[in-house]
């Protein structure tokens, strides 16, 4: 048995094209309904004992999808953060993105700013969204900063830990994720969370995403909960 204070559940959120076809619907309804489903995961979540949610919203290779779904996916992000701000704020959720936000359109990187300053003071689930993230790009622009301390003299690669390493990432401060799960019914890792899913461990669904219910989350929580953690040792 596990316990431990804080739960950190890191998602690939998998299956929205699929789950709008299988509808006769266009894929971008997938990600519509895929929206709703985050918003009522984020609202379980801590009743379910999880601290940190890191979700996979948009990836660095989610740019060769066509034009018109690569807008609206990003696009979507400015929407619910505009709709639900205010019920983040009274649910206490901090937010953050990761990712290469420099490349995201100007009206995105806003909502960005607009929603990690307004969430900064809260003190409940922390929410990361992944948007134009990559795990290789992350570790990159850890080993970049680093080096550049290095050549500016401040830091000697003698000096470099995993924690010295790990506060260079996107996702430095946050614990590590302690369950990833990816849904839609493929077992790839795709690039998510590499260096940070070292001892996660891992639940693939045949579930797609449109589909997830908090239910669904509880179930996972559960198995994981009777799952024997050894990091290692025997
Ligand atoms: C993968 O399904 C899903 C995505 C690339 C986008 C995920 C985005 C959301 C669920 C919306 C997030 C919104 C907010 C507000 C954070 P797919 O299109 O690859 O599905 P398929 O494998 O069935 O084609």
């Amino acid at each position: 048995m596990t316990t431990s204070s804080r739960l950190h559940v890191a998602i690939v959120m998998d299956g929205n094209g699929r789950w709008a076809i299988d509808r006769g619907l266009p894929r971008v309804a997938g990600h519509r309904q895929g929206a709703q489903v985050v918003h009522d995961i984020v609202a379980a979540a801590p009743g379910l004992g999880v601290t940190a949610l890191t979700i996979f919203a948009f990836s660095t290779e989610n740019w060769k999808r066509p034009p018109d779904e690569v807008s609206y996916i990003l696009h979507l992000f400015v929407t619910m953060v505009k709709k639900w701000l205010p019920e983040l704020i009274s649910r206490h959720v901090r937010v953050r993105v990761i990712g290469d936000r420099a490349a995201l359109p100007g009206d995105v990187r806003g909502s960005v700013e607009t929603i990690e300053e307004r969430t900064a003071s809260c003190d409940g689930l922390h929410l990361n969204v992944a948007l134009n993230y990559g795990g290789r790009a992350e570790i990159l622009h850890a080993a970049r900063t680093f080096a550049a301390a290095c050549v500016a003299g401040t830091a000697v690669p003698e000096d470099l830990t995993e924690d010295r390493f790990g506060s260079f990432l996107w996702l430095a401060g946050e614990e590590s994720p302690d369950i990833v799960v990816r849904t839609g019914a493929e077992s790839r890792v795709s690039n998510f969370l590499l260096w940070e899913m070292a001892y996660a461990e891992l639940f693939f669904l045949d579930v797609l995403w449109p589909d997830f219910t908090p239910a669904t989350l509880g179930m996972i929580v559960h198995k994981f909960n009777s799952r024997n953690r050894r990091f290692g040792g025997s």
